[in-house]
This record gives C-alpha cells, structure tokens and sequence, in this order.
C-alpha cells in the first residue's frame, strides 16, 4: 500500500509534494520520489531516494526542483526490493509514472514488451506501465488517450498518476480498487491516495470510483468511468483533523487494520490462483516436494500462531508431517535438521531477530529455506532462500491483525500448492477449497459489519482480571491468538489452552471471576468442545462462545455468542480472528490503554 500525491497549479510543486507525502509515510516507507515539469529543464525532473522520506527532502533541499506540476511516491515494494532504481516514479520516454496497487499480468506484460526491444531499469510492475503509455502516445490524440489504452492491457490493482513532458499543464489519474483522490483549490489541483495528503490545502475532495479516468488541470478535472464515457462524480467536504485523517476517521490504526482486512485478504490471493481449472500460483517460488520430507514452520508471538494454523493446514491437505518451533527455542536445543527438510519462516516485518537466528541456524544445517513476510526486502525476506509476501501493507499497530489473517491466506495457498504436488489433492477438491478461498474476503466484510455488539460483550467483561480463551484443533492456536491480543493491549492476563486440556489443570481456575472465550465453530471436535464448555460451566465459568451462524445450541450453555460466518472448516481461523481482534481491541480502549503502542512493547522486536 503506497501513498501517492499529485499537484497542478500556480505555486512550486516540491514543497507540497513532499509534505503530502509526509502525512502518507505510514502507508509505506522503504523508497520515495518526485517528479517535477514546468521547471528549468524541458522534461521532467525526477528525484527518487530508498529509504525514508526524509532523504528526498535533503535530496531536494541539496538540488531544488522548481516546477508547478508534479507527481509524488512513498512506497511499500510489493515486486521489486525498496531500492532507488525500484523506487517511483518510473519513467520511459516522456513518460512519468506513480502507482498503488499490482499489476497481476505483469510477466507476461514485461516479457511481450521485452520482445519488442523495451529494457527495463527496474524490478517493479509499474515501470511496465510507463512504457505501455510511453508507447501508445505515438498513435494515441493526447495522453488521456494512450493511458485509457494501456489501462486495457492490465490486469489487477492500481491509483495511478502519469505526467507527459510536453504537456506540463496536466495530469493524468486513474484507479481501479485502490483509493485515489481529487482535492478541489482555488486554480489549483490536488491528488492523493488519502485526504490527509491534501487537507491543510483544501477540504473538498472528489473519489475516484473503480475504473474512473480522470484529466486534471489547474482550473479542474473531467472525469471518465470505464468504459470512457464522461462521468459526474459528487465532491465531498471533509470534517476530520489531520491526526484522524492518517486513521481514515478510525480512532485508531489497529480498528483501521481491522477493518481493511477484507481488502488485504483479496491483495494477498491476487493473481495466487485460479478456480475453474484449478491451479495455485505462488510468484516465483518453487516448491519441489521430492527435495524434502519434512517441513519446520519458525515463528515468534502472532505469527508463530499462524505457524501452528500452517501445521494443520499442510498436513491435513498435502499429508507432510510439520513440525513447529518457537524460533526463540529452536536454535538453542541442538535441533535435528537435514538437507531433506524445508524450513518457513514467518514474520510480518522480517526483521524479527529470533526468526532471522532460526533461520539461519536453519539453513546452516543444511535445511532449503523459504520466507513468508510482509516487508518487501526486509532482513528475512533476503535472507531465505525464497520468499512469499503477505500484501497486507503497513501494519502500523503493535498488535498484529491484517498480517496474520494475511499470513493465514499465504499459509492455506501453500498447503493447497503442496497438496497438489503430492497428489494428495485432487482437482475437485482443490477447486472447492479455493472457491472458498475466494468467497472469504466478501464474508469477512459481512462479518466485519455485523459486529457492532462486541463493544457490549466487552465492556461486559473489561473489568476482569483473567481471561482464559479455549479452542481444539485448528481453534487452539486461535485461541491463543485471541488470548495474545487481549494480553498485549489491555494488559489483562489472558491465556490460550486447548480445550481438552482444561481437564488436566486448568480447570482449576475456573471460578465465576474467570470470563471464558472459547471457539466452538462447527466442524471436528465441536460435540467435544460443547462437553467442555458444559464441564466449565458446572463450575460457574462465564462463557463467551464463538459460534458458527446457525448454531442455535450454543447460547443454551453460552452467556454471550458471537457467530461467524460458516466457512470451510480448514479457513476457519481467518474469520474467527476477527470478533477476537475486536473484542481485545474495544476491552483495551474502555480499559484507556495504548491500543497502537501498548507499554513494553515494539512493533519489530530486533533483538534477542
Ligand atoms: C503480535 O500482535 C505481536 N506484536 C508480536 O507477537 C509479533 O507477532 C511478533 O513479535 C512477531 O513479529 P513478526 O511477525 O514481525 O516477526
């Protein structure tokens, strides 16, 4: 998730360009860039720095750009690791390019154009962009033209800004589900991925819907939907402050990474996979099952859960035993590993130090190794011998959300890959379950809005000073996700167990002081799941049951029942975590802690 800004008018672009994309920094941060016409020379003036954006500002400080339209970058990789050639804007020809988003057919796109002669100076999918606009403004009218045509050449994602050197007084911005904006000023343009970009100069802005097109110039814009036609789009004021705005009007970003989980779901299958002949896609990684007998799943904290999720997953699908190790543990027990293994390391910023260890404690007894990561580029990601990425953007809170659900996504994509490889899964059954996968992001939205009540259900148990949260099957290590998730933000002790284990112990604590969430969804091992719950509540446990909709029982045993949409059982996990999310999230906000910075903790934790 990049942030993009745009400005056409009377003042020097630099400076505004650079603040816009300040207030975007927490969309992505590893590169940013500028690119400038109207000044000293006759094209544009590009300036592109990896790193923070504070390098572009001394960048431009050290070699001002004068200039009164201009395009900006601040960029989150998704192809191509966060280097300067990476970096945008991209140019080709006359042509400058910003992009948000994926282009899913960009192999093929970048391969065709290979073969007619292009070269490409970077990794990325949208410096194929510029060259199909570069190369469609030798037959099209303008550049509003030649970008509707390329526009029809791509597949997938994308805001996108585009600027022509002999055409200074306009820009050219289209999107196609990622958010890009208009803010209307007084002979004067603005552009941005978010409002927060534009608010200290203007409160009237004007969203792109999916497939608009619009031409910009200083005095205004025209607007085209899809298919070309010109189109009205109402303008809208905006009442939030800046602070808010960087929230999207959320009060905070953990809510916000809640709520765009939906959209990251759908970011993290792009171009994964294929239903009707059922096939999945993983980039460029190569999985060869006839190298290794054994996988070793590596994590720490939130992902070590989706590491235990990942157990399940590839066993239950592609019959490979797994084994899973905390990496704080692993490579300090003299672990069993050989050439015929292949260790996965998950970890949502790849920066992790006691995963970057296992890994590498990993590969140095000779396992083949394979990253799953969220940051482009990050330590990990270079480390292993192989990488997939979530998509999911920057994960600005602590507390892990849209990261796992995503890594959730990746885990259930390689354990349907796997069971392919191992003909263990035939065509029909991969087909259904990757239907169901695809059916998760629009279920996930439904959920999401049918929540409101987990406030009420929170503030019921907010004063409680245990928690335990119970689960079986691919439910344990949701439960200790839940569990997790109340601890590290409302700082309330919590702890996950499997249900069957409560007899064995845990049972003891059991009073009507200790509120118990347990996840009670249909499927395997739900009859044993309800014999626990009944054993806890013979012994005054407060029950909060998460159901599966339809499961009219429950409430009989159940003080409080949230139901979740009914998924295939072995997606489970990616639904469940949300009302789990929600509940911490409203308990640590009645309770007034930190929710995005909780005491004593770091959103990458690079020490041992
Ligand atoms: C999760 O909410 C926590 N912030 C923490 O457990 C986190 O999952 C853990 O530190 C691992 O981080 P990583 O995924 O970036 O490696």
């Amino acid at each position: 998730m990049c942030g993009i800004v745009g400005y056409i008018g009377e003042n020097q672009a630099a400076p505004i360009l650079l603040e816009g994309l300040r207030k975007l920094e927490y969309r992505g941060y590893d590169s940013a860039g500028v690119a400038i016409l109207g000044g000293q020379g006759p094209g544009a003036a590009i300036a592109r720095c990896e790193g923070k954006l504070e390098n572009l500002r001394e960048r431009l400080a050290r070699e001002p750009i004068q200039g009164t339209t201009g395009i900006g970058h601040t960029r989150w990789a998704t192809h191509g690791r966060p280097t300067e050639s990476n970096a945008h804007p991209h140019r080709q020809g006359k042509v400058s390019v910003v992009h948000n988003g994926i282009i899913e057919n960009h192999m093929t796109l970048r391969r065709g154009l290979q073969d007619q002669g292009c070269v490409f100076d970077s990794e990325t999918d949208t410096e194929i962009f510029a060259h199909l606009v570069d190369r469609q403004m030798a037959t099209a009218a303008n550049l509003r033209e030649a970008v509707t045509a390329a526009l029809r050449q791509v597949e997938g994602t994308w805001a996108i800004c585009v600027l022509h050197d002999d055409t200074p007084g306009e820009i050219v911005v289209a999107a196609q589900n990622a958010p890009l904006l208009l803010g209307v000023g007084e002979g004067e343009m603005f552009i941005g991925s978010d409002v927060v970009a534009m608010l200290e100069h203007t409160r009237t802005v004007v969203d792109l819907e999916d497939g608009d097109l619009a031409h910009v110039t200083a005095h205004g814009y025209s607007m085209f939907d899809v298919k070309g036609e010109p189109v009205e789009r109402p303008s809208r004021e905006i009442d939030w402050s800046p602070v808010a705005a960087e929230k999207q009007g959320y009060k905070h970003f953990m809510l916000k990474e809640i709520h765009e989980q939906p959209r990251v779901l759908s970011d993290a299958m792009s171009g994964r996979f294929t239903v009707v002949v059922p096939d999945v896609i993983l980039d460029d990684v190569e999985l060869d099952v006839s190298k290794f007998d054994r996988i070793i799943i590596l994590a720490c904290g939130t992902s070590w859960h989706a590491a235990l999720c990942g157990k399940y997953l590839i066993e239950s699908v592609a019959r490979i035993p797994v084994e899973v190790d905390l990496a704080s543990e692993f490579r300090y027990r003299d672990p069993i590993v050989s050439e015929r293994d292949l260790a996965i390391v998950i970890s949502q910023s790849g920066e992790t130090a006691d995963t970057l260890a296992a890994l590498r404690e990993a590969k140095r007894r000779g396992a083949s190794t394979m990253a799953i990561c969220n940051v482009v580029g990050s330590t990990i990601a270079r480390a292993a011998d192989q990488v997939l990425y979530t998509h999911a953007g920057p994960e600005v809170s602590v507390a892990s959300t849209k990261a796992f659900t995503s890594q959730l996504v990746v885990m259930s994509l390689v354990a349907i890959k796997l069971g392919q490889l191992t003909g263990k899964l035939d065509d029909d059954a991969q087909r259904s379950m990757l239907e169901s996968l695809s059916a998760l992001p629009e279920a996930m939205n439904r959920l999401l809005g049918q929540l409101a009540s987990i406030r009420t259900v929170a503030r019921r148990y907010a004063h409680a000073r245990d928690f335990l949260f119970l689960g079986r099957g691919l439910g344990f290590p949701v439960a200790l996700e839940g569990a997790l998730k109340l601890k590290e933000i409302s700082y309330i002790h919590a702890e996950g167990y499997a249900s069957g284990e409560m007899k064995h112990g845990p049972i003891a604590l059991v009073d009507d002081n200790v509120p118990i969430v347990v996840i009670a969804l249909r499927g395997p091992g739900y009859e044993k799941v309800v014999s626990n719950l009944e054993e806890v509540r013979a012994r005054g446990g407060k029950i909060i049951a998460l159901a599966t909709v339809g499961d009219s029982a429950i409430a009989d045993i159940a003080q409080d029942v949230v139901l979740v949409p009914d998924v295939h059982e072995l997606f489970q996990p990616i639904v469940a975590s949300i009302p789990l999310q929600l509940f911490a999230y409203h308990v640590a906000d009645l309770k007034g802690t930190d929710v995005d910075q909780p005491r004593n903790l770091a959103k990458s934790v690079t020490v041992e």
